[in-house]
This record gives C-alpha cells, structure tokens and sequence, in this order.
C-alpha cells in the first residue's frame, strides 16, 4: 500500500474548496471531505471533486445499529469515494454489516478506517463519562483488533500510535494520521504533533494534514514540501 498524503479540505462551501483545489493545477492531491462541507454542500461535492480526478477520503465516522449502517455504507460506496469511516464502538457486528455495505456488486469497496477513541477524549473523560475502566492505550488497541476482526482496513490514529497498532494488528493494518506539522510551523489547536518526515519514520500510511497546506501562503509549495518529506 503506498503511502499518501491526504488533504483536509476543511472548508464550508463548495465555492471555496474548488477554489482552493483550482490552484493545484496538474496535481491531484489526495482530499479529505468532512462533515462540515458534506453537509454543506451535499453528495454533489464528492461528485465534482472526484470528477476532477482526485481521490477522496470521506470523513464522516458513522455509528448507528448495523442495518443502518450498512445501508449509509450502500449509498456512499455509490459515490465512489476511496476511503470512509465510522466508529468502532459501534460493535464488530456494526463494522462488519459496514463491510457488506460497502462492497460492490463486482466485490470492489473503498477502504473502510475506524475511529478508537476520538483524540480529543482524555483517560479522565472516558473514565467517567463513558464508565471505560481501562487505560486509554488499552482501548484505542482493543478497538483496533476489533477493527481488524471485523475486516476493515486500519484505523485512523496519532502518528505516536501507529508503532504500536501495527505490532498489535501487523504492518498491513493501515494507520491514518492527522496531528501533522511543519517542524518551523504552528502547532495550532493540535496537542501531539508530529513532523511528515517524523510520521514516515514510525510507519504511518496515510497523513491527513489540514491548515499547515490550507492557510498557507503558497498551499501547493506546502503540499509538496509534505509529500517530499512523507513520501518521496
Ligand atoms: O488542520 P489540521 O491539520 O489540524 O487538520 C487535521 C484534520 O484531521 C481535521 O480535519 C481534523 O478534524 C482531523 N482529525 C484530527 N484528529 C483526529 C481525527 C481527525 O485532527 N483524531
């Protein structure tokens, strides 16, 4: 599998996410289309933007009972996109009714990437709001091997975990890392960050980078210093 990099197209309007890609040109990143611009802007989004030829992560972390799962899954296999997610705490059983939706008539799917714990969950907050008695770390690798068990393709995770859910789950098990920054640049609202260069060493497969390219002043220069950085 080779590695990437995905671009966080965070923005609310399909104005300004086309806009934004038109400075690209020839090149044809990798994109990450979330919640707030899906809901904005509607199925049409993912349509336009992959007709312009790139890939598309769609970032919309599903978690319902399984029949409904599967059939969301059903409808965005029908949009083509390359990669989507949903949460493993919704139960194997959800992940693996997940899979059935996704695949194709003709057995293709886009890759399927759980959610663990949502990074902006802390030990104190699982514990007791969630009543999770059990270390943080245990969990994210426990949802991980049910990821895994139920046949999903990785997990999205910080490039600091990575190491480890591939000695939990094997190396094929891919790990999708945002918390992504330039080491000269903003860390932002992100805690544990960790450099392109840096998340290519510990083994991350996909990096999911956002305002580092997107407010930068040349976001194709910073496109590419990522990819030379992770990729090349
Ligand atoms: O702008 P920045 O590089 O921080 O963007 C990171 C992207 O990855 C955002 O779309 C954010 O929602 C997403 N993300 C994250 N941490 C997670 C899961 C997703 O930052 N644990």
């Amino acid at each position: 599998m080779g590695k990437d990099v995905i671009v966080a197209c965070d923005f609310s309007s399909k104005e300004e996410v086309l806009s934004f890609l038109d400075k690209f040109e020839g090149r044809k990143p990798y994109v990450k289309i979330g919640m707030e611009l899906f809901y904005g802007a509607g199925p049409e989004i993912v349509k336009e933007i992959k007709k312009r030829g790139h890939k598309i992560f769609l970032d919309l972390k599903l978690h319902d009972i399984p029949n409904t799962v599967k059939k969301a899954m059903s409808v965005l296999s029908n949009l083509d996109v390359d990669m989507c997610n949903l949460h493993a705490s919704g139960t194997v059983s959800m992940m693996e009714a997940a899979i059935e939706g996704l695949t194709r008539a003709d057995g293709t799917r886009p890759l399927l990437i759980a959610v663990t714990q949502l990074t902006s969950t802390s030990q104190e907050r699982m514990t007791e709001d969630l009543l999770i008695n059990e270390p943080l770390d245990k969990v994210v690798m426990h949802y991980a091997q049910n990821a895994k068990k139920a046949g999903l393709d990785g997990v999205v995770c910080s490039p600091l975990e990575a190491e480890k859910v591939h000695s939990v789950c094997g190396n094929e098990f891919l790990t999708v890392t945002p918390g992504v920054r330039f080491a000269d640049g903003d860390v932002g609202d992100q805690v544990r960050v960790t450099t392109p260069q840096r998340a290519k060493e510990i083994g991350s497969d996909y990096i999911v980078v956002g305002r580092p390219i997107t407010a930068a002043a040349d976001p194709v220069a910073a496109y590419e210093r990522c990819v030379k950085e992770f990729v090349d």
